[in-house]
């Protein structure tokens, strides 16, 4: 598959680090990488969906295109269209309902229904009071270790609260870098399958 097949799944949520997610998502394009975004309702308090020049999807698109059986189920068609979902940022709140296996929204019907076979990237950002509260890396680890998803660690800086230390959203270029690295991990397997 060439890279610009690639289809790359934007999941994020309502930390204040999605006001980058407009910047990242124009960065993997630049990269010549197919983009969609999934974002939760509280994300969009912190960019416009205006403001993203690819298709951005909500519980709004979600039941909007459902209205009978035979209608498409939208977190089923992006789990089936995504080749890869990176999860930035991921919020306090998120990661534990998918450490959980809470399906609630779109975002975490996609993660709950995805194939984990194909990567899953998380960006962790949140205050750094939730970042060391003991359930964080308790979920952490089951995203890790359960479930075999990938993480892009937060970084210590200050936080737009005005706090300092661990829980910022890791900079945009270290994000693509991990994609392009799991892309890259991706096809070397394809030509491993063909031989
Ligand atoms: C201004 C503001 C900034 C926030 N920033 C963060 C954050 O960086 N990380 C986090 O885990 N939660 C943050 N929250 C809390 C989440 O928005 C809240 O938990 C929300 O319910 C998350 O919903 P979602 O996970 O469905 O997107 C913030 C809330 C507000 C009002």
């Amino acid at each position: 598959m060439a890279k610009n097949d690639f289809k790359v799944l934007v999941g994020c949520t309502g930390s204040v680090a999605s006001v980058k997610v407009p910047a990242l998502v124009e960065e993997l394009k630049n990269e010549s990488l197919d983009v969609k975004v999934v974002a939760t309702d509280a994300s969009l308090h912190f960019f416009s969906a205006d403001s993203v020049s690819v298709p951005v999807y909500t519980d709004r698109e979600e039941w909007n295109a459902w209205k009978t059986l035979s209608d498409p189920v939208l977190h089923i068609e992006l789990r089936r269209w995504a080749d890869l979902m990176l999860i930035a940022p991921l919020d306090a709140n998120t990661l534990a309902k998918i450490a959980n296996g809470i399906c609630d929204n779109l975002l975490t019907c996609t993660v709950r229904a995805w194939d984990r076979k194909r990567p899953l990237i998380f960006c962790p950002a949140m205050n750094t009071h939730m970042w060391e509260h003991p359930f964080t890396a308790k979920q952490i680890g089951i995203l890790l270790e359960d479930l075999g998803y990938i993480q892009v660690s937060p970084v210590t800086k200050k936080l737009a609260c005005g706090d300092y230390g661990n829980g910022g959203l890791a900079q945009v270029k270290t994000i693509v870098d991990v994609v392009l690295r799991a892309i890259g991990n991706e096809h070397s397997k394809e030509r491993r399958d063909e031989t």
